[in-house]
């Protein structure tokens, strides 16, 4: 997310609910954070919670009591007078048993109560093993959650408890509190949606006004141990060239940014979501495209992922002369995006082709958009002198039959210019 909330400048009541995951501890930076800015905090933990962090820690913290119970306070009716007063619920860590609890609607404990009482935005911040977040049971909690308007922030892939490393690592308390302030300045309209964003005072033809647009832009990196990763050479330049347009459009603009320079987004006047790893790209692109009505997937997202994540360094004197790293196929999320696409939903995919031939690399694009029906695809000319790290592309477009409906090449403004122009065409 970029930026301090504006929703810092005023006093929030927010509960955080913790449970109990290795992670808990980190969540007292999450409490501190919030009581920093100013926040009325109060700490709902569960039974788990409070075998990883202390009662008196988070009470000390929050400034305010802390239970896990219904059974204490009840003359305050605690059990939803807390969600009743929260403006924002954020849960870290959550892990996948709450997940599965609040998929089911549980109220069990002082956490579930509130969580059922409350009407604020209610933010989650998943910590688990890879395993436990890539269960089809975790997914199909985290979808039903999402669903019904739970915001998710992270997990991330790195360092986890004991040896392991991977995605499921809880983001950092910053990045949580931050997105959590940010959901209370997020529009619930489309219709207010380019006013929040600071979309770009010069609006060329607000064709895109009260769109929720939601770009990807980058490349993704697929870490092999804390300090080495299996990437490519896109720079972000396109996607953020279509986020700036779009964005001047009137459009709302989502930028998941997988690995792009900072300074190419600072003054977007977008919502940033920086991404490192293709599963992350993933849950950011799965949690914002619900909301979209046109998805750009202009990142170029690894197919692969080493298989093993090490949690140190792999050192040469232990590998010898030849180290081969083994890897999996990441999920593929044009053809999910296609295969769940709304009614009235846009996707644009994208295919990076070094083919020289324009036929031969037409016939690749089409047989890309004839397996996954995208409503466009953008053949994107690449080589080792041509479309990454440059300020110009080279694309044909082509409709999901396969024609080419529109070929130009320019500055990544222009090329995101002319697809975006077919874009508010197919809207309207
Ligand atoms: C040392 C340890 C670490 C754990 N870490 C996690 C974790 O990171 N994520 C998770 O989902 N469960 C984790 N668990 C399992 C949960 O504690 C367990 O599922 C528990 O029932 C969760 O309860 P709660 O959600 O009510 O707090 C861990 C358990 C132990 C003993």
């Amino acid at each position: 997310m970029t930026g301090v909330s504006a929703a810092a400048e005023h006093t929030r009541t927010v509960v955080v609910g913790i449970t109990g995951g290795i992670a808990a501890y980190k969540a007292v930076g999450v409490v501190r954070d919030l009581v920093t800015r100013g926040h009325d905090v109060h700490v709902v933990p569960t039974e788990g919670a409070l075998r990883f962090v202390g009662l008196p820690t988070l009470e000390a913290l929050s400034r305010n009591p802390v239970t896990t119970s219904v059974w204490d306070d009840v003359a305050e009716v605690r059990h939803v007078a807390l969600g009743r007063r929260a403006d924002l619920v954020v849960i870290a860590p959550a892990t996948a048993d709450a997940l599965a609890r609040m998929a089911a609607g549980l109220a069990g404990d002082l956490l579930g109560t509130t969580l059922l009482a409350t009407e604020a935005p209610v933010v989650v911040a998943p910590a688990m093993h890879p395993q436990m977040w890539e269960h089809p049971a975790t997914r199909a909690n985290v979808e039903t959650l999402r669903a019904r308007g739970v915001r998710f922030v992270g997990p991330v892939v790195g360092a986890l408890t004991g040896d392991d490393a991977g995605i499921g690592r809880m983001s950092e308390p910053r990045d949580i509190v931050e997105a959590a302030l940010a959901v209370l300045d997020q529009p619930d309209r489309p219709d207010d949606a380019g006013l929040t964003t600071g979309a770009a005072p010069s609006l060329p033809s607000g064709d895109l006004r009260g769109v929720r647009v939601l770009v990807t832009a980058g490349g993704t990196r697929e870490p092999v141990d804390p300090v080495r990763f299996v990437g490519n050479r896109s720079s972000g330049r396109q996607g953020v060239a279509f986020a700036a347009d779009a964005a001047a459009r009137g459009a709302a603009v989502t930028l998941v940014a997988a690995n792009v320079d900072a300074g190419l987004t600072a003054d977007l006047g977008v919502e940033v979501v920086p991404v490192g790893s293709a599963l992350e790209l993933a849950d950011a692109v799965r949690a914002a495209a619900e909301d979209a009505d046109v998805v750009v997937m202009t990142a170029a997202v690894a197919d692969y992922r080493p298989t093993e994540v090490h949690a140190e360094k792999l050192k040469k004197d232990a590998q010898g002369d030849h180290l081969t790293l083994e890897l999996v196929r990441n999920p593929d999320v044009l053809a999910e995006l296609v295969a769940n696409r709304r009614s009235g939903q846009i996707i644009v995919g994208f295919a990076a082709e070094t083919e020289p031939d324009r036929a031969a690399r037409i016939a690749l694009g089409r047989a890309k958009i004839a397996r996954k029906p995208a409503d466009l695809l953008v053949v994107n000319h690449v080589g080792w002198s041509s479309g990454f790290e440059r300020e110009e592309n080279a694309i044909e477009v082509l409709s999901p039959g396969g024609e080419v409906v529109r070929e130009t090449s320019g500055t990544k403004a222009e090329v995101a210019a002319a697809v975006l122009d077919l874009v508010a065409t197919a809207l309207a």
